[in-house]
């Protein structure tokens, strides 16, 4: 579900209890979704050190995603690596909640994609 001004990308309830969402950009790209402490965080799903998803087999612990395939990890709120092996940033996204959607403003996101 999209329109002109946000792009849905889950439900709320995929979210919940700590589940990693996933939801899709329009060019494709998938992103995860983190809900932690009421606060939705989107980042990049592929993994920086070596491509894994976060959404097929990351782990949230608070704000910390761990990557399953070397076991870095990752700060949702900055996408800051802050575990080895990885040592560069995930891209984050600035989503929010609307009507039961974690949903990406299209204008942030071309602003993004500008930069
Ligand atoms: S692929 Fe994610 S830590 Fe290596």
């Amino acid at each position: 579900m999209s329109n002109n001004e946000f792009i849905a990308l889950c439900g709320l309830d995929a979210v919940a209890d700590g589940a990693i969402g996933a939801g899709d950009l329009p060019d494709g790209r998938r992103v995860a979704v983190y809900l932690v402490q009421g606060e939705v965080y989107a980042t990049d799903d592929r993994c920086t050190h070596g491509n894994s998803s976060l959404t097929e087999d990351g782990c949230l612990d608070g704000h910390i995603v761990e990557c399953a395939m070397h076991l870095g990890t990752f700060d949702v709120r900055t996408g800051a690596a802050v575990g080895p092996p990885c040592t560069k940033a995930l891209r984050t996204y600035p989503v929010q909640i609307r009507d039961g959607q974690v949903v990406l403003s299209a204008a942030a996101l071309a602003g993004e994609l500008q930069a």
